[in-house]
């Protein structure tokens, strides 16, 4: 089996990172990390990648000022010289131009904390609580130019409790990402994936007949 090359783009401490190394040293998964790059030379999940003996890249978006056309030319070329299949964005925190969206279209993932399309943007924990939604959760998708968008690959939900904090509910909903990251990694990877009219078709999948109603009462 040819494994898919994929490189991680993060931000910050890499945790859906993390959880895409721990899936992908299965030998038979469909798809490796071989490159985790970030914009910030003091991201935590560089660590993490290096003790995983994944090689690393940092194309420092400050240098850049306000070219972001050079900035992302600068991140393509590390992807091209890794050779690149496949992309993860796991909490990268810099908008792509539709130029480098079009160069990894259908190819480039993404992950957001939250049942999409509710809650885009920042603060999604939050917003949910003050909503009074009674479930809530994260959705991976292919990344297009306008953010958060595109076609859902796969997506997980919590219930929310009336005692939920920002912090109670961000943890049980990062619990979901970092079993829903691998899952779409998988699925993509192993060519599963279709996307018609703007909507993924995942060959071989059933949605689980489970309903998931939320609150459930003590009796
Ligand atoms: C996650 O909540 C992800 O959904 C969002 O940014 C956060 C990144 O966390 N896009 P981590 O760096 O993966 O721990």
């Amino acid at each position: 089996m040819q494994r898919r090359r994929v490189a991680v783009l993060i931000s910050g401490r890499g945790s859906n990172m993390a959880a895409l190394i721990e899936a992908t040293k299965d030998r038979d998964f469909p798809a490796e990390i071989v490159l985790v790059l970030s914009n910030r030379p003091d991201a935590g999940g560089l660590a993490t990648a290096q003790a995983n003996n994944i090689a690393t890249a940092v194309v420092d978006h400050k240098t850049y000022g306000k070219d972001r056309a050079a900035f992302e030319q600068a991140l393509q070329a590390e992807l091209v010289k890794h050779r690149i299949e496949l992309i993860c964005l796991a909490g990268f925190m810099r908008l792509l131009t539709p130029w480098f969206v079009g160069q990894w279209r259908e190819r480039m993932l993404n992950i957001h904390p939250a049942l999409l399309p509710s809650f885009k943007g920042l603060d999604t924990h939050q917003r949910a609580l003050d909503t009074g939604v009674k479930l809530h959760g994260a959705t991976v998708h292919f990344v297009v130019p306008e953010m958060d968008s595109g076609p859902i690959i796969a997506q997980g939900a919590v219930a929310v409790r009336d005692d939920d904090t920002e912090a109670t509910l961000a943890a049980r909903v990062i619990a979901v990402e970092h079993r829903i990251y691998p899952l779409a990694l998988r699925l993509v990877a192993a060519g599963r994936v279709r996307v018609e009219n703007g909507r993924c078709r995942i060959d071989g999948s059933n949605g689980p007949d489970a309903a998931f109603i939320a609150p459930t009462l003590r009796l």
